[in-house]
């Protein structure tokens, strides 16, 4: 399984090498390009040739919601603002589920060619080389990656007002615009924390299991295990940290 997804979003490089010729807007601040479904086609026909009866969630396809049965959840391109913007900074986000349970990822950076990839008690992999999340014990030491939730524009000072909270507690603050890659970032060591309020599923998925396997805790806003709801609200980090942002999160922030 893992090698057909790996396969799968491997046979994409050459679309996203191309760019953008065109691009729609779905809402505000909410776009999708040419390549957003030149690439789902493609990583779409490469899975179900290879598993005919699997279902396939994915951005642009229409379909949202996770089940127990088989399911590919993907996000064709998470962060096509960036993409747009030639920024770098995007990703093509695989997960598959059974049960609504992550259980294989793939997340595929093309421009510094990586692969992060992770099957569940099977440990998280950046091209091949195994990784693990930062072992930081304090939030204070501690660099953390914001998610600004672009597409709500309700309740922007109350999120902001946390972020100033996070940002007098830690090192510093990042916002790379793309989730996927937050998450990955976070499994391997390059950050130290994440979160963002009302994730869609194919943002996370796939980066959920990568930082579980690499030894993170991934929850909502509350501290509950994060689940494949349609939309989620996400906090990743190792299990220090990720109590620490909760605990901040906690005070006033958390509705
Ligand atoms: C977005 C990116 C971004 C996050 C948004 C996502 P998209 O995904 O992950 O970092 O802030 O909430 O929706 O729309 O580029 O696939
Ligand atoms: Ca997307």
């Amino acid at each position: 399984m893992i090698d057909v997804m790996i396969e799968a979003v491997k046979s994409v490089k050459s679309i996203l090498d191309g760019g953008v010729h065109t691009t729609k807007s779905k809402g505000y601040a909410d776009f999708v390009t040419d390549a957003d479904i030149a690439v789902q086609e493609k990583i779409t026909a490469v899975l179900q040739k290879n598993y005919p009866d699997c279902r396939m969630v994915s951005e642009e396809n229409g379909l949202t919601e996770v089940t127990d049965l088989p399911t590919f959840i993907l996000d064709p391109i998470d962060g096509t603002t960036n993409f747009s913007y030639k920024m770098g900074f995007s990703a093509v986000s695989l997960g598959y589920s059974e049960n609504k349970k992550v259980i294989s990822a793939v997340v595929f950076e093309p421009v510094r060619k990586e692969i992060f990839y992770a099957e569940e008690n099977k440990g998280a992999y950046l091209n091949d080389k195994k990784i693990k999340v930062n072992g930081a014990d304090k939030l204070k030491d501690c660099l953390i990656a914001i998610g600004t939730s672009p597409y709500e524009r309700r309740g922007i000072e109350k999120r902001f007002q946390m972020f100033e909270k996070i940002f007098k507690n830690c090192l510093d603050i990042r916002r790379t615009g793309s989730a996927a890659l937050d998450l990955c970032y976070t499994a391997c060591g390059r950050l130290d924390g994440f979160l963002e309020r009302g994730l869609k599923v194919w943002d996370f998925a796939a980066g959920m299991l990568i930082v579980k396997e690499a030894g993170g805790a991934v929850t909502d806003y509350k501290g509950n295990e994060a689940a494949l709801n349609t939309h989620s609200d996400i906090v990743a980090g190792n299990i220090n940290i990720n109590k620490e942002l909760i605990r901040i999160i906690g005070e006033n922030y958390a509705d």
